[in-house]
């Protein structure tokens, strides 16, 4: 039998954690440790006006598993049916990811048949890693449906106070499910990383004799990411234009990493891509990290704006650093 031509989206499903948390709550916590912040200044720097943060016991991999067994019944498909699992998170639920988040997402749905679970670890741009590898193993014929999951409970290592950072994430898991097509499906991806940034945007700590040595929360350079998110963001979407031999005008669809608003824009007026063919969810979700691409593309499916046929680009940066953009259509 001959390897498929493509891999294809045919489903995708979310979860957000019960425990929603506006600006206004945020500015109360903060103000207990007697720092200062305001729903102004969150707004207009980041475009957040709201997150969502699990509560203690609940594990990334249960988010991704609620977030798969939706795409799951979207489908139509058995667990059975999936013959890879790639969760892309920077919050496993184990330390190292050691077993990873896939395995226990692979156990928590019941799924017995064997199929290869990982995660990947590229920050922020983890979906579009996830993304590709997934596409990759189909097209080599080594799997027939992925499920490709991100998801995070970045709020576990968000220090409460520094309130450069604790304002900006935010926890949820989207899942897609990719599956084996002679028809068009993922065009084509491009990913990238320049470690020589790795310090601008990380969770310092690492572990000595068992103990974590350092800090584990997440440092931020917040201007420093700013500046090199945009540049490298229209660089990568005009290099995987020219793969997928793509016209910005083909694009009926930006879905990108809901880091900050202001990067959104300017990217999108970068690549002349109109601000209402943007999908935005940064507002409501906050940075999700690897969950924020697949968050706002089921957001824009379910949502009747992202159709069948319809041709999306994602785009996403984050530590490492690492970037990467995919074209895909419906
Ligand atoms: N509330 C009120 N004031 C604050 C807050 C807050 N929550 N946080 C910082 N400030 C203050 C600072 O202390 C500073 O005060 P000072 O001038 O008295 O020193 C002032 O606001 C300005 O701080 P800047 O850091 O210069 O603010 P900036 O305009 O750069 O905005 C931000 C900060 C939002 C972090 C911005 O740099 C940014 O968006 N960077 C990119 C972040 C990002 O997208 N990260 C994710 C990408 S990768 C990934 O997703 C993991």
């Amino acid at each position: 039998m001959m390897n498929p031509q493509y891999s294809r989206l045919i489903a995708s499903g979310s979860a957000l954690p019960s425990h929603h948390v506006s600006n206004a709550e945020m500015v109360e916590r903060l103000a207990k440790q007697g720092i200062e912040t305001s729903d102004e200044w969150i707004r207009s720097r980041s475009g957040i006006e709201a997150r969502y943060f699990a509560d203690t016991g609940v594990l990334t991999s249960d988010l991704a598993t609620q977030a798969a067994h939706t795409a799951l019944t979207q489908a139509q498909l058995s667990v059975e049916q999936i013959d890879l699992i790639i969760v892309a998170t920077s919050t496993p639920d184990h330390m190292g990811s050691f077993p990873s988040t896939a395995c226990i997402v692979q156990h928590k749905l019941g799924m017995k048949n064997g199929a290869p679970a990982f995660d990947v670890q590229a920050v922020c741009s983890g979906f579009v890693y996830a993304l590709t590898v997934a596409d990759a193993l189909i097209k080599a014929g080594s799997a027939r449906r992925a499920l490709v999951i991100g998801a995070e409970t970045f709020s576990r290592i968000l220090d409460f106070s520094d309130r450069s950072t604790c304002v900006l994430f935010g926890d949820g898991a989207a899942a897609v499910i990719l599956e084996a097509s002679e028809r068009p499906g993922l065009r084509a991806s491009a990913l990238h990383a320049d470690g020589q940034h790795h310090d601008i945007l990380c969770v310092p700590g690492s572990l000595t004799k068992g103990q974590l040595n350092g800090s584990g929360f997440v440092y931020m350079e917040g201007q420093a990411v700013f500046k090199l998110a945009v540049d490298v963001l229209s660089k990568v979407a005009n290099e995987v234009l020219l793969k997928a031999s793509c016209t910005i005008a083909d694009i009926d669809w930006l879905v990108p990493h809901q880091a900050n608003i202001r990067i959104m824009e300017s990217t999108a007026k970068k690549l002349g891509i109109a601000p209402e063919k943007v999908i935005r969810t940064v507002a409501v979700h906050g940075n999700t990290s690897a969950a924020s691409i697949p968050l706002a593309l089921d957001a824009g499916r379910r949502d009747g704006r992202i159709q069948e046929d319809h041709t999306i680009l994602i785009e996403g940066v984050g530590g490492g650093f690492t970037w990467g953009a995919a074209i895909l259509t419906l």
